[in-house]
């Protein structure tokens, strides 16, 4: 045994083929299964693909950058959890494309913030963040309330999400304009919107055209709070 462990070692050749065959080993075990498991993310009761207004919300706040100083991920470690709330769970970022977990935090993370502050509040703050908050350095993003939102491909955008594996159903795309419509407007019947989206938060647009701004806030509405964690035990999150 031990002579030949010798001549393997002594030739350079043999040596990398026996290295080769022993890292492909390794390799398969860690890949194959891969393969053969239909999803490595737990399904958590709640979690729902974005409605179409904070679709087009996440890809201004994709656009923007925000994500270059905030982060979307709670740790579970107890600082973490005491500021910020329950840690993220994997689920809560399964539809998310690209993920914003992010690596920054020059600001707070964002992963919970929805429902934290009134609509009224993130307008402000958006507008010029030293009003709330004097002592913020985070940049004035008050002309996002003057750019009317484009949505005119909305429904593509839901497509696209599910061709990467998001279950928009057929019936959310051929509705994706009205939704997006009906989650800006106060006063439109929000029957169908929240059966499809529920917890979605209206964000009625002020003046007559949704901007970029009301998408942003209906998508930085909804973040954290689609898990209802308080009546919910951690056995029973799981489907
Ligand atoms: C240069 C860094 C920077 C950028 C870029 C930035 N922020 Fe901030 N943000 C901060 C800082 C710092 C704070 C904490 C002070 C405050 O509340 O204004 C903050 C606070 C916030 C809060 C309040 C969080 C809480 O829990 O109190 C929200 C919401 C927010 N930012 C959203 C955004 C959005 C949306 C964008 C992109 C359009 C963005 N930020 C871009 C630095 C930044």
């Amino acid at each position: 045994m031990f002579i030949r462990h010798e001549t393997l070692e002594k030739n350079a050749f043999y040596l990398l083929v026996a290295a080769l065959v022993t890292v492909a080993i390794g390799g398969l075990v860690e890949i194959v299964p891969q393969f053969f498991i239909e999803n490595t993310i737990e399904k958590v009761k709640g979690v729902r693909p974005y409605s179409p207004l904070e679709l087009a919300g996440r890809n201004i706040y994709i656009r923007e950058g925000c994500y270059l100083c905030h982060s979307q991920q709670i740790r579970a470690l107890r600082d973490e959890v005491e500021r910020y709330g329950h840690y993220s769970l994997a689920a809560e970022s399964m539809y998310d494309h690209p993920f914003q977990w992010g690596s920054k935090r020059i600001g707070p993370d964002l992963a919970r913030v929805g429902g934290k502050y009134s609509n009224d509040w993130h307008y402000a703050h958006l507008r010029n963040p030293q009003s709330v908050v004097p002592e913020s350095l985070m940049p004035r993003y008050a002309f996002l309330e003057e750019t009317p939102l484009s949505y005119e491909r909305i429904a593509e955008d839901l497509r696209t999400n599910r061709a990467v594996g998001v279950p928009y159903t057929d019936e959310d795309i051929a509705n994706a304009r009205a939704d997006l419509e009906a989650q800006a407007d106060a006063n439109a019947n929000h029957d169908a919107l929240l059966k499809r989206y529920p917890k979605a938060v209206i964000v009625p647009a002020i003046g007559h055209t949704i901007t970029e701004m009301d998408a942003l806030i209906a998508y930085l509405q909804v973040l954290g709070t689609m898990v209802n964690f308080a009546d919910t035990s951690e056995e029973q999150l799981q489907r």
